[in-house]
């Protein structure tokens, strides 16, 4: 299968590349396509005419996105209306990775890919309208909902716990939002099952069981053999340009239904990466 991959130098589609290796994979990122100018993304795809592209490319920084809206809807908007386009006009399908940002956090329960969207912040509001601009320019789409990523390299919280816990005596870490803490690992093993399963609409892809960032950082420093004492702390302590969301936690739901594998046990795949990437 020939397969393009956008933001291919980054912590997800450094991940992909490696693990659909089997594949004839062609990367790119901002330094040769950048996914806001459709001629690029056109000449991109025509030229590799790729069976899959795999849309990882974004503004992911998202206390930046609150500060520089116009460029997060450039590139997490028409990037990918100009991806999705490409992808119409040249016959290719669409897996484009997006966010539990698009959903606003207050929900008792893991959020269903069905349930009703409502960002609170422009990293959000801009990932949704990516989604919407992928549905509107190929029929032949999936979008993979991710979250709490770490994988090799980082940046991620993982990374910032390890770099923080070499120094710190003592650590404070919020204990009232909670998530799927989830490996790059994880989120690539499923996209390769995906590639050949008859999937479209909306996929969540995080790992199995949930966890306060608290809970995340108890294990991380447990694993790392890093005895950091932590102490729990409210959002309220932490004040950030973009609201964090309390609830992140998604429900694999599309993946049950069509009788696919479970994602991997977050602890499980959090001791594969420590053992595999001791230093992050
Ligand atoms: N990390 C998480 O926890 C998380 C959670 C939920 C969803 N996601 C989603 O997962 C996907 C992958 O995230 P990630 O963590 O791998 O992000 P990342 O490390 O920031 O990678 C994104 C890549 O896209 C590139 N890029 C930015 N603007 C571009 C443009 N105009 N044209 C082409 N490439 C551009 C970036 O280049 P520069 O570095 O040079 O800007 C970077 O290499 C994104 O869609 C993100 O929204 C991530």
């Amino acid at each position: 299968m020939k397969l393009l991959i956008t933001g291919a130098k980054g912590m997800l589609g450094r991940t992909l590349m490696r693990r659909l290796g089997e594949h004839d994979c062609c990367g790119t990122d901002l330094d040769d396509c950048d996914i806001t100018r459709a001629d690029q993304v056109d000449a991109a795809v025509a030229s590799w005419e790729p069976d899959v592209v795999i849309h990882c490319a974004a503004m992911t920084a998202v206390d930046d996105c609150e500060m520089q809206s116009d460029l997060a809807f450039a590139v997490n908007e028409t990037g990918s209306a100009n991806v999705a386009a490409a992808c119409g006009r040249h016959g290719a399908r669409l897996i484009a990775i997006s966010t539990d940002y698009v959903f606003a956090g207050d929900l008792d329960r893991p959020y269903l890919e069905s349930d009703p969207t409502g960002p609170r912040t422009v990293y959000g509001a801009s990932k949704l309208a990516g989604e919407e601009a992928i549905r509107a320019g190929c029929a032949d789409h999936l979008i993979c909902r991710v979250a709490w990523l770490y994988g090799p390299g980082g940046p991620s919280f993982l990374h910032t716990m390890l770099k923080l816990g070499a120094s710190a005596s003592e650590l404070k870490i919020v204990d009232d939002q909670i998530g799927n803490p989830t490996s790059t690992d994880a989120v690539a093993g499923h996209v390769q099952l995906l590639l050949r399963a008859p999937v479209t609409g909306v996929a969540h892809l995080t790992c199995e069981g949930e966890a306060t960032w608290y809970a995340f950082a108890q294990e991380i420093f447990r694993l790392a053999d890093m005895p950091v004492p932590l102490t729990p702390c409210t959002t309220a302590e932490f004040p950030r340009p973009a609201p964090r969301p309390a609830n992140s936690r998604l429900d694999n739901a599309a993946l049950r239904r069509h009788d696919l594998p479970a994602m991997p046990d977050w602890r499980a795949a959090l001791a594969d990466f420590m053992r595999e990437n001791p230093h992050g």
